[in-house]
Order: C-alpha cells, then structure tokens, then sequence
C-alpha cells in the first residue's frame, strides 16, 4: 500500500497515547464512572487493549480515558459456593492455573488459561478480558462455552446475567451495550459423572495463536455409564465458537468407544467450514479438528484427562497494591520502588512502563517488539514477571519494580547472571535482560528446574541470535534458592 507525498504510511504513524486514567475504588462507583464517561475504555491487564490502541492514529491527539479496573479488591477472586465457581473480571489467567484443586470443573478453563501467551503475560492478561475481546481465536471461550458458563453483566441500570453462548454476536462483538460491564464470569459446578478437557492446534508451542481449540465436557449416567449430555465447543473456525449440535444429538444415549468417538469426530468435521489464513488452510484444519476431536473423546472414555499439566507461572501470586492515586493524567508525578529506590517522574508520553522505566531508571530492560510477543522488556512487578511494554504506566503507580540492574547484589551477580556468563550464554546481548528477569523469577519460584521447567519458564523470551542452548544449560543446576521478589 503507498502513501500520499508527505504522509507518513498507515504502519508510520504513531498509536493512540494515554490521556486519563480513571480509577474507581469500589465495584459501584466503577459502573457509575463508566456511565457519566461512556468514552472511557475499561481496562483491566491491558494486554489487548495496548496493542489496540498501539495500531488506532489518534484522530484528536487528546489520548485514550481508561477507567482501571485492575486495582479493584474484589474483582480478582475466585469464589466458590454449592452450585457454582464466580471468576471475577481481574482474574488472570496464571491466577487461573495457580489455584489447583480449587474445583473440578475449572480444570477445563486451566487448560486454555495454560496456552495462553506466555508466563509473562499470564500474569496480566485476564480471563474476562479474553472474552470481552471475542476473538474466535481466544482460547478461554471455547472452554467457557462447553463448561456453559454465563455472564454476569451490570450498568447503573441494574445487571443480567447471559449465558456465554449469547454473549457473541459476531466477530469481535458482544451483546455488551453502552455503559455496561462484566463483572464476573459463573461457570456451573460438575456432578461426579461429568468429565471434560480442552486441546489447541497451534503453530508452536507458546505465543501461538490457535489453528483450532476446542473444550469438550460430557455427563454420564452413574448406572448405565451411557452419555447424558455432551458440549463441544470449536474456536478459531468460524466468526464465533461454534458449538456442535449433531454432535451432542449424536452421542447423548450412546457408550463412548473407539468407534463412536471416531464416528463423532467425523461429524464434528463435516460440520464445520473454516477459513484458509497464513495460520493453516481450511482442509488442514477440518483434518485436524477431526483427529484432536477423536483423540480427546478416546481420552475422556477412559477418563484420563482433566489433569492439566503444571508450568512455571513466574510469580502470579504477587500482590497487588492498593494504587495510591485515583484520577492520573499524563502530569501526574507516578512513583515507584524500583531496585529498592524510590523513583517518582511523571507519566509525561511515557503511556507504558516500560517507556517510564527507560526513560527515568533502567536503560537496562529493553524494547524488542513492544507488542508482548519478544520478552526483551521482561521486569518484576509487585513480585510478577511481566511485560513492561504491555503495563499502563499508570497501573504501576506504588509498585515495587525490580529490573535486570537490580538482580546483582552488590558486587555478587544474581546466579542466573552468573550462569549465563559461564555457558557464554549471550550472544549480541539485546534479548539477555529480559532473558535474565524471567529466569530469576523462575528460579525464585523452583530452585532447580528441570530442562524442560526452563523452557517453559522462558517461553515467552525470545532470542534472535537463537543461543536457547547454552540459556537452558546457563540455568540448570544453578544454586539459586535466594529471594529475588
Ligand atoms: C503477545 C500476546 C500473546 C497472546 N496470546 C494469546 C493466546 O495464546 N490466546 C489467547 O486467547 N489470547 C492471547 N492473547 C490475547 C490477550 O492476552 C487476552 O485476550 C487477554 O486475556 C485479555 O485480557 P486483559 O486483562 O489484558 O484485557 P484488556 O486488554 O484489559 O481488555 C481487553 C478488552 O476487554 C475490555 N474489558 C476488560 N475488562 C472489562 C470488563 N470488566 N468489562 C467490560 N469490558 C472489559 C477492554 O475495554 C478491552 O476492549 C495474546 C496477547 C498478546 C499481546
Ligand atoms: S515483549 Fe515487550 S518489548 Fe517485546
Ligand atoms: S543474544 Fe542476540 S537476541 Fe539473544
């Protein structure tokens, strides 16, 4: 595409800045913010939202309002009663995989929570944020919707609660109207009959946006072990999760075998008409869908699924700090603990924290992508790996802030930087400090990792000179049991 003479070209020109930041304290006076500045954009781990406003021009150049609900106290529970498990709207994805045992029926939403990003990003993104974006591509909806999870939704009008299936209406559109928020996602409580997983196809083996996912969830009588009910529900094929009628037509009063999972992927994929993109072609995703529905369905008739594996989470149960200012503007002074020293500077153009950083604490953490994709801005937030290109400024107000400058103590390097300067670990060194946070949290959270440990931990550190070698050697058997928060 060519641009006129004198214009910059559509990919030149800069994003949509942060203007303001609203910041409710409670539930209620967020919903009542949001009505009286219905242009405010909620924003909760930012990690979609950034990125949207990254590739919007500002038309005005007065900048984005926000209305943070990251902050709220009770928004990032996860509540359980008789009938249901509630996950509330800051709930992340890592917090997701970080609570285990809490209920059987959010094993399946563990597994997509799992495949979501990266460990980094884990730690911001959040589950509601997933949905509310409604992507097809976005794994928690398939899951939610085989779980038959329902929204709950409020506005100063009062609230309703819609089941997830009605909440999409088209591709990346909701029923949400004017002024309305999603407080909570509830997903039903399983009976012991009731079994289910999850799978996604995707191109590698993290920061992959799906091929395919899928969440599947199935009841069985107790006395005749014939199928009861059957959800399946199928993303990245169409312009929203579609969801198998035949399917569940087809397997309710059957014995799930061999055969009949076979004969019920076949179904699922004769179903579906997906699309050819640079991802896969359209004949490749039917083939797969066909196969990973079979698999799963051979899976759950012997019921050995529903264990989701466990993966570093590089710090998810970091606190978060009650923000000590409300309402923040581009001059407002933000202040934070950064390597143990007070920083306070303005939010000035500085929209992320990593442009904050850079510009008033540690040229040592780098940008690579600014896009969450590279990890080369990895830090420590409150405790958290994160993305610092991916953190409002403004959410980090009062934070504690640890950069690679600040993993030495003293003269004695952290271990982990230690390792990397014995397995010569480092090659043109662009990637190495982000490299460096990640692996510190990691080993902060399991002493000695396995190899397989480290690569999961690091999955969302890229390297372009391509050393992941001597990285994962750099990192195994280091003596690192020493606190790095
Ligand atoms: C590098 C990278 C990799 C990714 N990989 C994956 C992946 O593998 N799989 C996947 O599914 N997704 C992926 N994502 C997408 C993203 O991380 C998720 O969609 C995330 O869960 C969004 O949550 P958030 O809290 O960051 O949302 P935000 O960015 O804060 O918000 C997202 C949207 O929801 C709105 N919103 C937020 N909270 C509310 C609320 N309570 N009420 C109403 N509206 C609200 C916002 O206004 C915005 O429109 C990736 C993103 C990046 C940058
Ligand atoms: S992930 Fe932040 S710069 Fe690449
Ligand atoms: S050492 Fe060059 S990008 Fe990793």
């Amino acid at each position: 595409m060519s641009s006129e003479p004198g214009r910059l070209h559509e990919s030149q020109q800069l994003g949509t800045h942060i203007g303001e930041i609203l910041r409710p304290t409670t539930w209620s006076e967020a919903v009542e913010l949001y009505e009286a500045s219905p242009n405010a954009l909620p924003v909760a781990g930012a990690t979609d939202l950034l990125l949207d406003l990254s590739r919007t021009p500002d038309a005005e150049g007065s900048g984005a309002t926000l209305l943070d609900l990251w902050g709220l106290p009770d928004c990032s529970q996860i509540t359980i009663s008789d009938d249901d498990v509630v996950v509330g709207c800051g709930v992340t994805h890592n917090q997701i995989i970080g609570s285990p045992n809490l209920d059987s029926a959010l094993d399946v939403l563990r597994m997509a929570c799992l495949e979501i990003g990266s460990p980094q990003l884990r730690n911001r993104a959040t589950v509601v944020g997933n949905i509310v974006t409604a992507s097809p591509a976005n794994d928690t909806i398939s899951a939610l919707v085989a779980l038959n999870a329902s929204v709950l939704i409020e506005s100063v009008g009062g609230e309703r609660e819609v089941p997830i299936r009605k909440f999409f209406t088209g591709f990346r559109q909701t029923i949400l109207a004017q002024s309305e928020l999603v407080r909570s996602i509830r997903i039903p409580r399983w009976n012991p009959q009731t079994v289910g997983t999850w799978f996604k196809i995707g191109n590698r083996t993290a920061q992959a946006i799906s091929v395919v996912h899928a969440g599947i969830v199935l009841e069985f009588d107790e006395a005749t072990s014939l199928i009861t009910k059957a959800d399946v529900a199928i993303g990245s094929v169409s312009e929203t999760i579609s969801v198998s009628k035949s399917l569940s037509e087809y397997l309710v009063g059957k014995d799930l075998d061999a055969e009949t999972s076979a004969a019920a992927a076949r179904i699922v994929a004769s179903e579906i008409s997906p699309i050819d993109d640079i991802r896969a072609t359209a004949a490749y995703r039917t083939s797969v869908t066909e196969t990973a529905i079979r698999r799963a369905l051979i899976d759950l008739s012997e019921f050995s699924t529903s264990q989701s594996r466990a993966v570093p989470l590089l710090g998810w149960v970091a606190n978060r700090p009650t923000p000590p200012q409300l309402n923040l503007s581009p001059t407002t002074e933000v202040a934070c603990t950064v390597n143990g020293s007070s920083v306070a500077a303005q939010i000035a153009d500085n929209s992320t924290l990593l442009e904050w950083l850079r510009t008033n604490a540690s040229t040592g953490t780098k940008e690579g992508c600014a896009e969450g994709e590279c990890g080369a801005c990895t830090v420590m937030l409150n405790g958290a790996a994160v993305t610092s290109c991916l953190v409002p400024t403004a959410q980090a107000d009062g934070s504690s802030v640890v950069t690679v400058e600040g993993l030495a103590e003293g003269s004695g390097l952290h271990p982990v930087q230690q390792g990397f300067l014995d397995e010569f670990a480092v090659q043109c060194g662009f990637c190495t400090p982000g490299f460096l946070v990640a692996a510190a949290a990691l080993c902060h959270e399991n002493e000695s990792p396995s190899a397989d440990e480290i690569r999961a931990g690091l999955s969302g550190n890229l390297c372009r000179c391509t050393g992941y070698y001597s990285i994962v050697e750099a990192l195994s058997g280091l003596p690192t049991g020493r606190d790095s928060s």
